[in-house]
């Protein structure tokens, strides 16, 4: 007999053998005889069946495809070309597999842009529509809260996402980033004066000319060296010491003899306020010290009280 067969029939006789053991252990752990779960339901009966049958199959189909391995020989006309001496057939695009082809080709172009990923729902819209719910609510929620308690949450929202650069003490970490304890440093107000800026400091573009532009009206002459190094002591002092006349002069025009700004024209350089650190948030900063994002993650209430803690920190 061939040796397939025999293995094929004492393979049959262990999964029977098998099934049979574990029937055995059922049944004795539920206290039952074998007759008796066989004869109780019949549901058990027919699993025990097809489990029967499935060896026989399993076994008979293996055989089956090993014996056409073992014996099978090639034929039909082989392709011309042939890849490192294995050849292909030429054989005929079975005409149902080829229309199932084009089918799918065509469902997946209706998936990708009606179906699901361009069209509906999606991980990331859904996290979006999530979280626009949330800060609609949580803005909702916070909308009336002022005064100490909008210093609060603004430190806590400036713990979470400015401390990595400004500092815990808001110090600017050895000049990484702005020291927010104070409004501006000397070498800040002399690169605004030497380069101009256009950073949105007032909510919309509006921006302060370069020193070919500053015209002291004391001496009816460009700005001088001199009088740069003396207006940025002079401003980054809290406008205190030399250089009161140089400010009077060139820069009062826009920003005010208090240097407090004007509305539209030029902003406050003396003290932030919370109308200017928002718009640094929503558009970002770029000076003498670096670059600072603008922090679009940030809702409308979160600026306005990381901006009342920023202003009362320079108090
Ligand atoms: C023509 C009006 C005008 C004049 C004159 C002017 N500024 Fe400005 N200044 C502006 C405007 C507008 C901005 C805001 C620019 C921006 O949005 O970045 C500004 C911004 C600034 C800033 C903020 C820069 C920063 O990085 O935060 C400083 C400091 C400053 N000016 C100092 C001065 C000094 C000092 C003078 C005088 C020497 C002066 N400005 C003269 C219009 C003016
Ligand atoms: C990635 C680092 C970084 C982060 C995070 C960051 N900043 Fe800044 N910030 C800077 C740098 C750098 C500057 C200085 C820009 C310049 O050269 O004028 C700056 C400047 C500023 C200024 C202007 C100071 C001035 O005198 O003109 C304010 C206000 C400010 N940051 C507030 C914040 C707040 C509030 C947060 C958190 C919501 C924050 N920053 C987060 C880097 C950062």
């Amino acid at each position: 007999m061939n040796k397939l067969y025999l293995w094929g029939i004492i393979i049959t006789v262990v999964m029977l053998a098998a099934t049979y053991y574990t029937l055995v252990i059922t049944a004795g752990d539920s206290g039952k005889s074998l007759s008796e779960i066989l004869s109780g339901d019949i549901v058990n009966a027919l699993a025990i069946a097809g489990a029967v049958a499935l060896v026989f199959i399993t076994i008979f189909v293996v055989i089956k495809y090993v014996r056409q391995m073992q014996t099978d020989t090639a034929d039909g006309k082989l392709a011309h070309e042939k890849w490192d001496g294995i050849g292909e057939y030429l054989n005929e695009l079975p005409m149902g597999w080829a229309i199932m082809f084009l089918l799918t080709i065509i469902w997946g172009m209706w998936y990708f842009v009606l179906g699901y990923p361009v069209n509906a729902y999606s991980q990331i819209g859904e996290y979006n529509e999530d979280v626009a719910v949330h800060n609609a609510k949580f803005e909702k929620e916070y909308e009336s809260i002022t005064g100490e308690r909008l210093v609060e949450m603004g430190e806590s929202v400036y713990l979470a996402e400015c401390k990595v650069c400004h500092g815990i003490s808001a110090d600017g970490i050895d000049g990484k980033a702005a020291n927010l304890n104070a409004r501006i440093e000397a070498k800040s107000v002399k690169y605004a004066i030497e380069h101009g800026a256009n950073n949105h400091l007032l909510g919309m573009e509006n921006p302060m000319p370069d020193r070919n532009g500053l015209m002291n009206n004391n001496t009816g002459a460009l700005i001088t060296d001199a009088e740069i190094d003396a207006v940025s002591t002079f401003v980054a002092n809290k406008m205190t010491g030399a250089g009161a006349d140089v400010f009077a002069g060139t820069c009062a025009v826009c920003h005010g003899e208090d240097g407090k700004g004007m509305e539209s024209v030029a902003p406050n350089i003396v003290a932030f306020t919370p109308e200017l650190v928002i718009n640094i948030l929503n558009h970002g900063k770029k000076g003498a010290i670096g670059a600072m994002p603008a922090f679009d993650r940030l809702n409308a209430k979160q600026k306005e009280a990381v901006g009342a803690y920023i202003t009362s920190l320079s108090k």
